[in-house]
């Protein structure tokens, strides 16, 4: 009898002096799917926007990631297969998230009491972050689902007649200040976070990074905003025609 009473208060003291590494890997798999996806969002503001530089330019950047100019016939499979790579970091980041967050209504009050004593910038950063994290869980999954399932439907028409008549153009203004600033403070504090850019004066590193920041997430506001406008004016003037495509002067219209 004595001796299992040992081994299972050896074994329970054992456990407990031995400090578990999970939340730090945790935290550094929320800091590694972080970073990829605001990578990538840079990588999805230039392609979107491609619409800025004419219809052209974008029916190119269409076609070129359905693998037409590497195989001589469009795969739009190839989208849904970036996609969903990109809907699952996506979804890891958010789980690995909800680990951060008030857990009851209780905590919430307290961090927001804390927020408001404190008058510290990176404090009220970290509540940008669950506000606009929140809003990604809905918004992000809308537009990543339909992305997913409907690859074949993207280009300068397609797409315009998604964000006019079919009414993505209001989830798309939340979405773009969700993801934009949620993107721009996540690299700050990724930087701070793990050191990144350090260099001999801290404090004054971290004074540019949070300039470097504002003025990021400013350029890919705008830039995201005359997209949209852009597409919204595309779709108005096609609203009679929806569901043509767009080929380019000279290419042959896809059979429908
Ligand atoms: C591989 C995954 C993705 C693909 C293929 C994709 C593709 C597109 C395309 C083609 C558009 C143009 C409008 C349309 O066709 O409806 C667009 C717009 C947009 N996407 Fe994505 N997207 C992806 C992931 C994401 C993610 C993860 C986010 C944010 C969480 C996001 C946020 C937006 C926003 C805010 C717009 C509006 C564009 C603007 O305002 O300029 N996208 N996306």
């Amino acid at each position: 009898m004595s001796k299992s009473i040992d081994l299972v208060a050896g074994a329970g003291l054992r456990d407990k002096t031995r400090k578990s590494r999970l939340p730090a890997r945790l935290d550094f798999l929320q800091s590694a799917s972080g970073l990829f996806l605001a990578l990538f969002m840079w990588a999805h503001m230039i392609f979107v926007s491609s619409i800025l530089l004419g219809k052209d330019a974008m029916y190119t950047i269409t076609k070129m990631f359905e693998g037409y100019y590497v195989f001589g016939k469009s795969y739009p499979g190839l989208v849904s297969c970036v996609v969903a790579v990109v809907f699952f970091v996506f979804i890891v980041h958010a789980g690995l998230a909800l680990r951060k967050f008030p857990i009851n209504y209780r905590q919430y009050k307290l961090f927001r009491g804390h927020m408001k004593m404190m008058q510290h910038e990176d404090t009220s950063l970290w509540f940008v972050q669950v506000y606009t994290g929140f809003a990604m869980f809905f918004l992000g999954s809308v537009h990543l689902y339909i992305m997913l399932t409907h690859p074949d439907k993207i280009g300068p028409y397609a797409s315009a007649d998604r964000v006019w008549s079919d009414l993505m153009w209001p989830l798309y203004i939340l979405l773009l200040l969700a993801v934009e600033f949620h993107g721009g403070v996540g690299l700050y504090r990724l930087a701070v976070k793990w050191g990144w850019l350090e260099g001999k004066n801290p404090n004054e590193t971290r004074k540019k990074l949070k300039k470097a920041k504002w003025g990021i997430t400013i350029v890919l506001l705008t830039l995201g905003f005359l997209s949209l406008a852009a597409y919204i004016k595309i779709g108005i003037a096609h609203s009679d025609q929806v569901g043509e495509r767009y080929t380019p002067a000279g290419v042959e219209q896809p059979h429908q």
